[in-house]
Formats: structure tokens, C-alpha cells, sequence
């Protein structure tokens, strides 16, 4: 999705602008620009295409002014190209604007501000909002000092929808203007110069103090000073956090890939996110952010567990763990048709949301409605202070670092270990009688690190299978129970960064209708990791052999037979958490087929990292 990126301080802005657009590539986009505040005004350069296709742009040299602000965009509405990329212009050139989010209401906007003589250069719903700012601009008659902001505001009270803008006027070179509704936004803090970026990593090298922005709130920032407002211009204060992620977490450190770096990370992450909460299998999980009676969980009726995309899948672990160690029903939803179903919520019911970045819209709307119907809500984010953790009664962390490639790898093992975690906590804390399960569990939790890194050391092995088989048009992953959830896993990250069409089964329900897809040249990859279905998956597995299919087996049980293409053998581990073992040669395998066909592994197309529009 769009990225925002701002300077204002001592230094030249132009090149910390540059190099914050590159550090957001990885969020998607299709075209990219700055602004600069220059001697005679502002200077606007944008191009559709790459960052880097800013500098074949001849004006971009005589930049020079240490105020900007800079935007990647993914399109929405236009079609990506020069005149559709941001910042947008008022009519005078006298205010440019970025926007990430959508303007609902932009139609309705453009048809007022058109019978006000404006006129519109883009397809986009952007547009409207330095126009509107400029048209309550001539119209205000308070103190200079107050003009912007107020036109700002002023313009904002018109907007329906979701934005964060940054805002520069020519008539007030020494300050940039910001505001968020639904759309993240924070601001570094520097010596005599600030920082502004829709996401941390972006201004990471430069700074680790940040203020972090609420929605409908304003700011007026300076080289030196940053003064915050409410959503109705009453200065409020606010507090500096300290971001513990290093810089260079974020950098490829070596590896060809982001998201190859991440898959090799998971036995880090997967430590960080166990962390001090669990030490040994005889000691209680301790969760120092979360203080939840026995008698309110023996109380509740339902849990949801609401998530988009990998997310998703990670929760579909939590389900078959908090319903086996507390014996509580629990609903895995997506977020965006959780938002609109009318799920039935009351304050019996505890609704987690999980999302890595923190900021997916329909996951931070879903939350919203299930607050307002009465649910307690626990978020699980890895991004400290983003959207969804300022919402939620109760959020904890998974602590994985920074997740750059879009492909989401080591956020999916470490939520899944984390809510395995919590619902260790849950059933502690209601006592459970099942102690021999959790003391396994906790047991097994612990070992996941070494047993990750035992499957890391196969990767030259699905390599090649990968560089056999990733010319072929259609996939399959088939399993049962956990091995379903975890089938549906590899099959989306396939697809994201493949482009490979690639379906995922419960192995049952082949027979029912997919079986007729299956012919030679489709490769099936099967997971079996549950001792009591074992002998039901191989039958599944000998069934598409017959009709002709390239099969992979990824197991940690005794599979008889020898006509299996390549059988991967991970690690035991008790079947409520194998999905965090047994997704990572499906990952490698991913990587793989994407590298073999030649692809941008980080950046797949038409995708973006964090989905901040509905
Ligand atoms: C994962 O590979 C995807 N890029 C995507 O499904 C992602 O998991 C989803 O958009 C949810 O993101 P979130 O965890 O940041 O909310």
C-alpha cells in the first residue's frame, strides 16, 4: 500500500526523502514523488515506475530545500501513472499533499470544488484535498500563524473516509502539517529535525524516538518542535517512545532476499517471542501485560479469533488450541467478513485479533465493531504502538523484529507460538486438569528453535524439487485437521510470490470434487504430521499418484511406500503446533519456485506488505 515519508530540519530533504520511499518499497507501489520547499516555492516531481525512476527526472538535481514530504502509491483510483502519483497541488501551487487511504466522498467534493472554478489534473481521490485546503485557506481571517492548520482542519471536518496526510505550503515554509483517521502515521524525533514516515522502518536509520499520532489528531511539525492538537485544535501533549527494533534488522544483512533472511530468522524470532514468558515445562507461562481472572474465563462463552490472510491461518491454530487445552468454542473469522456478518458478540465473549503489522483495516474495523458490541478485545501485533494496539483493552506482542518482505514468514511461526502461549495461560489460569498436554506443550515449545533450524538445514533438498516442478501451472497442498490449516499457508504463499495457481484441500474432501483436477504435470504436496490420520493421508497421497501427479510429502510420521517424488522428514513435535515446523519447507519451497521463475520474491505484484484500505 501507499507509503509517506517527510523531512523537515537542517539537512537537504531530497535525498533522507529518497532513501525513505526505497526502505518502503517493500509495501507495493506504482509510482512515487516528492515535494521540497524551495526559494521560489514548491517544487513537485513524481513519475510513475520505480523510486529510483525519480532521478532520470532532470529537475530532481536543484532540490535543495530542507523541507518535503514524499509518498509511494498503489493505486486506487486512476490508473498508475504521472499524473494520477502524489503529492497533488492546489490550483495556485501553493499547498502539496500526500494522502494514504481513500477519500469516500471524493466525488461529491470534486463536483463542489469544480463549481468553485477549481480544476483537476488527476483521476485520483486524493486531488480534492489540497483544493479543499486552499479553498477554506482564502476564506479564513484569523491570525497568519493559525491559517494552515485551520484550513487543514477545516478541510479534514469535510473528508469521509480513511487518510494520513502530510501537508506543505509555500506561505508557511517553516512547518509541516499532519493528520491520521484510519491510516498510520508516526513522527521521528531528531536533534533539530523531525521525521515523519507511515511506517518505522523507513526513518529507523535516522532516529528511535518516536511520537506516535491518533487518529483525528493534527500536528504541526518544525525542525525543533512538534506541537500536537486534538481532533478540535486544542493542544494536547504527548509522549516520545523509544522503538527498540535496530536498524539494521531491517536490511537484507546478506541474504539475496528479505524474505529469505526471515524464513532463516525463525529460530531468533520464534525466541524472542517466547522470551521470558515461558522459561521451563514445570514453571507457569507468565503474560506480565495480561491479567485475566479464572473467574472471567471460566465465564466466557465464546472466543473469536479475527485475522486477514496468513493471520488468519495462524489463528485457525489458535482455535484447535484454546478449544483443546480450555474447552472454550472458538470462531476463526476473516476480518472483512466478520465486520459485516452480524456475528453474535456480548460481553461473554473475548475477540482476538491478529495482525503483524497492526494497521490492516478490516482487521482494526472488525475490532471496533466487536468492542462496541461489548467484547473484551486482545490484539497480537508485532509492530509495537501501531493502530490495533492503541485500540484494544489488552494487546501483547510477538516480538519477531521487523517483517519487510511482503510474504509473511516468521510473523505466521511467531503468532502461532504465541497464541499457543496464551492459551497455555488461559488454561493455567482456569486450572485445567490437562497438565500432562501443557507440560508436553511447554516442552515442545521450548525445542522449537533447534527443530526449526534441523528443517533450515534441508533447504538445498526442496530446493531442487522446487526447480523441478515450478514451471507447472497448477498446485496442490492437501492435509487434515492442523495440516489442512497449514495447507491453506503454503498454497497462499505460493501464489503470492509464484504466481502459480495453487489450491489448498482438506485431503477428505479430494474425492468430493477437486480429484478431477488432478492429471499429470500437477504437483501435489501433502503434510501429514498427525499420527491417528497418517494411514487416511497416504491413501489420499496413492490416489493422485495413480492419475499422474508429482507428489511431495512433508511428515514427521513412518510413511511406508517409495513412489513419492521427495519426502521431506521434519522434526516431532505435538501435533496443536506442528503447523509452526511444518511450514517451513513450504515456505523454502515458495521461495524457491519465485526464484526459479526469475520473480521479485519481496515485491510481488499487485500486492502490498500492510493492506490499509478496506
Ligand atoms: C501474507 O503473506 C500476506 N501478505 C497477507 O495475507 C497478510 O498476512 C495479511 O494481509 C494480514 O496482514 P497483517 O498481519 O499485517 O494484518
Amino acid at each position: 500500500m501507499c507509503g509517506i515519508v517527510g523531512y523537515i530540519g537542517y539537512k537537504p530533504a531530497k535525498p533522507i526523502l529518497l532513501n525513505g520511499l526505497l526502505k518502503l518499497e517493500y509495501r507495493g507501489y506504482d509510482s512515487a514523488g516528492i515535494s521540497t520547499l524551495e526559494n521560489d516555492g514548491i517544487s513537485n516531481i513524481k513519475s510513475k515506475g520505480r523510486v529510483n525512476s525519480l532521478n532520470d527526472i532532470k529537475e530532481i538535481d536543484s532540490l535543495n530545500g530542507h523541507v518535503g514530504i514524499a509518498h509511494t502509491r498503489w493505486a486506487t483510483h486512476g490508473k498508475p501513472a504521472n499524473c494520477n502519483s502524489h503529492p497533488h497541488m492546489d490550483n495556485s501551487k501553493t499547498f502539496s499533499v500526500v494522502h494514504n487511504g481513500i477519500i469516500e466522498n471524493y466525488h461529491e467534493l470534486r463536483n463542489f470544488l469544480t463549481k468553485q472554478g477549481y480544476n483537476f489534473l488527476s483521476e485520483t481521490d486524493s486531488e480534492v484535498v489540497p483544493n479543499l485546503i486552499h479553498y477554506y485557506y482564502k476564506q479564513l481571517t484569523c491570525e497568519n500563524d493559525k491559517k494552515f492548520l485551520q484550513a487543514v482542519k477545516k478541510a479534514c471536518d469535510d473528508l469521509v473516509g480513511s487518510y494520513a496526510l502530510e501537508i506543505i505550503s509555500s506561505l508557511h515554509p517553516d512547518r509541516i502539517i499532519v493528520t491520521r483517521k484510519d491510516s498510520p502515521l508516526v513522527i521521528g524525533c531528531g536533534e533539530k529535525e523531525n521525521y515523519i514516515s507511515s511506517d518505522i522502518p523507513a526513518i529507523l536509520s535516522y532516529t528511535k524516538n518516536f511520537y506516535l499520532l491518533n487518529d483525528n489528531e493534527y500536528v504541526e511539525i518544525f525542525d525543533d518542535s512538534a506541537k500536537f492538537y486534538d481532533r478540535n485544535l486544542v493542544p494536547i501533549e504527548k509522549d516520545l517512545k523509544n522503538i527498540e527494533w535496530d536498524a539494521s534488522a531491517a536490511e537484507k544483512d546478506g541474504y539475496e532476499d528479505y524474505m529469505l533472511k526471515e524464513i532463516h530468522e525463525q529460530p531468533k524470532s520464534i525466541r524472542e517471542t517466547i522470551g521470558s514468558r515461558l522459561t521451563d515445562s514445570h514453571t507457569p507461562v507468565v503474560f506480565d501485560d495480561l491479567s485475566f481472572s479464572k473467574e472471567y474465563l471460566s465465564n466466557l462463552q465464546k472466543i473469536y479469533i479475527v485475522a486477514c490472510g496468513t493471520a488468519m491461518h495462524a489463528g485457525l491454530v489458535g482455535k484447535a488450541l484454546l478449544e483443546n487445552l480450555c474447552n472454550i468454542p472458538t470462531e476463526v473469522d476473516i476480518a472483512s467478513e466478520f465486520r459485516y456478518r452480524n456475528p453474535i458478540i456480548n460481553d461473554k465473549t473475548l475477540a482476538i485479533f491478529i495482525t503483524q503489522s497492526g494497521e490492516t483495516a478490516d482487521t482494526i474495523a472488525a475490532l471496533k465493531l466487536a468492542r462496541a458490541r461489548g467484547a473484551k478485545t486482545l490484539a497480537i501485533s508485532n509492530v509495537v504502538g501501531s493502530s490495533i494496539t492503541r485500540e484494544a483493552d489488552h494487546c501483547i506482542y510477538t516480538h519477531a523484529g521487523p517483517e519487510i518482505a511482503v510474504a509473511s514468514t516468521k510473523a505466521y511461526t511467531s503468532q502461532i507460538t504465541l497464541v499457543s502461549l496464551l492459551s497455555i495461560y488461559f488454561a493455567e489460569t482456569l486450572e485445567s486438569s490437562n497438565k500432562g498436554l501443557i507440560q508436553e506443550l511447554k516442552k515442545d515449545i521450548l525445542s522449537l528453535p533447534d527443530k526449526v533450524k534441523t528443517i533450515l538445514d534441508s533447504s538445498e533438498d526442496i530446493k531442487s524439487f522446487a526447480e523441478k516442478v515450478f514451471q507447472e501451472k497448477d498446485m496442490f497442498f492437501l492435509g487434515r485437521g492442523l495440516d489442512y490449516s497449514v495447507s491453506l499457508e503454503g498454497s497462499l504463499k505460493l501464489k503470492e510470490i509464484s504466481y502459480v495457481h495453487s489450491e489448498a484441500y482438506a485431503s477428505g474432501e479430494l474425492k468430493h470434487g477437486p480429484i478431477a483436477l488432478i492429471e499429470n504435470d500437477v504437483t501435489v504436496i501433502s503434510i501429514i504430521t498427525n499420527p491417528l490420520l497418517v494411514e487416511k493421508s497416504i491413501s489420499n497421497i496413492q490416489e493422485v499418484i495413480t492419475r499422474g501427479a508429482k507428489t511431495m510429502i512433508i511428515t514427521n510420521q513412518d510413511i511406508q511406500g517409495d513412489n513419492y517424488d521427495f519426502c521431506l522428514r521434519i522434526p516431532s513435535i505435538n501435533p496443536l503446533i506442528s503447523p509452526i515446523l511444518s511450514v517451513i519447507p513450504l515456505q523454502l519451497f515458495a521461495y524457491y519456485v519465485s526464484k526459479a521463475k526469475g520473480l521479485d520474491v519481496d515485491k510481488p505484484r499487485n500486492l502490498a506488505k500492510s493492506v490499509t484500505v478496506e
